[in-house]
């Protein structure tokens, strides 16, 4: 089990624990963590997160990503993991 640390989410810090058998937008969601999301395929960037610690598996994309950016509907955690909402 791994635990997910969610910085910068409604102005605080949110913990949830998961098997990473899902992608971090749907182990958020059924924690009740909403994120901008759309496709879910990785192909309109909306679920772009700041990975701050841990290593995530991630699945392709066609979204051009910064270095520690992943996508949250394309990236499952295999280890714990930090991860901060970007600021717009
Ligand atoms: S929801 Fe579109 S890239 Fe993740």
């Amino acid at each position: 089990m791994f635990k997910i640390d969610v910085d910068n989410i409604n102005g605080k810090t949110e913990s949830l624990y998961v098997f990473g058998e899902q992608s971090i937008l749907t182990e958020l969601e059924d924690n009740q963590i909403l994120l901008n999301h759309s496709c879910r395929q990785g192909h309109c960037g909306l679920c772009i997160l700041q990975l701050l610690s841990g290593d995530v598996m991630h699945q392709d994309c066609l979204v051009p990503l910064s270095r520690g950016e992943i996508l949250a509907c394309q990236a499952r955690p295999i280890s714990d993991i930090k991860v901060s909402v970007r600021d717009f």
